[in-house]
């Protein structure tokens, strides 16, 4: 049987999953999955651009074929993803990899099939980016490889515009998933084994914005009803559109994880309009308020950048003040990458990247000693972890508890996709250990 090999080369969740659809189309079409690339009669690549190291990886990972490729002439090489769609990348791929066979942009991954067909009755590359907007592929099945944790996508693309951001310029439009469709396809998962839903989006929050009949809060709210013992997440809150309606579908639904990413980027009000998000950092402070009140025990995670143009050492600080203020439970922290094509790319004022070093460094300090401190309350509390994984080096099973801590345990018995209790014991910065009780 022919065989192929994929790889995400790095990416939101929602690439990650993309790559699972890949996985599908080309196991539709005979082909088995590898884990050695050097095995594979196809090798697809998902590619990210979210920040320059992201296009980085890509050009790395593609670069490294060359010899493969000589070796294995008859071996198809197809890119995908972010990267590709970016304009005039899918000519910079073809110039520098001529031995590259498909390039296909995020809006054809449908078509995949298609093109790999095409190229094997031609000797030219393929190279199709297209720009669909506003259209949803429904019929591709993914070959899901996360058990017992599965995405599901609930809207595709951005209409937010932030200023330094490349997502809307290559996924297009915002548009949602029909709820029949996505609630269907929950019952289907969850009656398959799944044990742990997320729901995926840019911004959640907006989901069915003008097309569906019920909003995300309803949303969550019938699939959290549907039968079965599972854990319900989702990912991007937007702040802007963060709701009361959708804190109380929270507190409501013990399904629903007590966990919420919300991404802050800046704690500078100058900054935040700068980066076009459309809320105060005093807006920001309200909607966590709102989500505590209903949901005390709500682990708020969320995004920074540092080094926006024109962020002064002020702007820095309100970052710090903000982060003291809400107490993370963790934090993803980014220097700001300048992306060609983005509204903050022809702003004047970028910053240099010794001071983004020296501002990113300090962020990530004060984000560890928070995630430390909140793992040390943890120490001699019993918590509910869906056992995930493995670790074949340390020896360990680990999972993860509603909020999202990662913790570690010894057991005999296969443990992967069961509910177990854990007596936490150790805490070591993000992640926990402790005994199955
Ligand atoms: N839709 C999500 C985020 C998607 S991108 C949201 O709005 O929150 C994930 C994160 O990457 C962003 O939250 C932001 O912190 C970061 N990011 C996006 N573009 C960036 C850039 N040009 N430079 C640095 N970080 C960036
Ligand atoms: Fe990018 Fe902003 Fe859209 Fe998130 S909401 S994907 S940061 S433009
Ligand atoms: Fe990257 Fe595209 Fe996601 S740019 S972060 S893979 S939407």
């Amino acid at each position: 049987m022919a065989k192929f090999y994929h790889i995400t080369t790095y990416g939101c969740q929602m690439n990650v999953h993309e790559s699972e659809k890949i996985a599908g189309l080309l196991s539709e079409l005979g082909y088995e999955s590898c884990t050695s690339i050097e095995d594979a009669d196809i090798a697809v690549f998902n590619t990210c651009c979210i920040r320059e190291n992201a296009e980085n990886h890509a050009f790395g990972n593609i670069g490294m074929l060359k010899k493969l490729k000589a070796q294995k002439k008859n071996m198809i090489i197809a890119v995908g993803g972010c990267l590709t769609q970016q304009i005039g990348k899918a000519d910079v791929l073809h110039k520098k990899f001529p031995y590259v066979d498909i390039i296909f942009g995020t809006h054809n991954l449908g078509r995949l099939k298609d093109y790999i067909l095409k190229k094997q009755s031609q000797k030219k590359a393929v190279i199709e980016i297209n720009d669909d907007d506003g259209k949803v592929y429904e019929e591709v099945k993914s070959l899901r490889t996360s058990y017992p944790n599965v995405w599901i996508n609930i809207t595709y693309g951005c209409n937010n515009f932030c200023t330094y951001c490349i997502v809307p310029y290559v996924r297009g439009r915002e548009r949602s998933r029909k709820s029949s469709d996505i609630i269907a396809e929950a019952k289907e998962l969850i009656s398959l084994g799944y044990k742990e839903i997320t729901l995926l989006g840019q911004n959640v929050n907006s989901y069915g914005n003008g097309t569906e009949e019920i909003s995300f809060p309803e949303l969550l709210e019938k699939i959290a009803s549907l039968e079965g013992k599972f854990r319900l997440r989702f990912m991007t809150s937007h702040p802007k559109d963060f709701s009361e309606a959708l804190a109380k579908v929270i507190a409501e639904n013990p399904k629903i994880c007590n966990a919420v990413h919300l991404p802050v980027q800046s704690g500078s009000d100058a900054v935040l309009k700068a980066m076009n998000r459309r809320y105060s950092s005093a807006d920001y402070l309200k909607k966590v308020e709102i989500l505590k009140k209903y949901v005390p025990d709500c682990a708020v995670t969320t995004d920074l950048i540092v080094g926006f143009p024109n962020e002064t050492e002020e702007d820095f600080k309100a970052t710090l003040s903000l982060v003291e203020k809400v107490g993370f439970a963790s934090a993803f922290s980014f220097v700001y990458s300048k992306r060609d094509g983005t509204v903050a790319a022809k702003m004047e004022g970028q910053i240099s990247e010794e001071v983004s070093r020296r501002r990113i460094m300090e962020l990530i300090a004060l984000v560890n000693s928070q995630t430390r401190e909140q793992s040390k309350k943890y120490i001699g509390k019993t918590v509910e972890i869906l056992c995930e994984d493995y670790d074949k080096k340390k020896k360990m099973y680990l999972g993860r508890d509603e909020y999202g801590r990662m913790v570690y345990f010894e057991s005999d018995t296969d443990l992967i996709g069961e509910f177990v209790n854990v007596k936490i014991d150790g805490a070591n910065g993000i992640s926990l250990s402790g005994k199955v009780i």
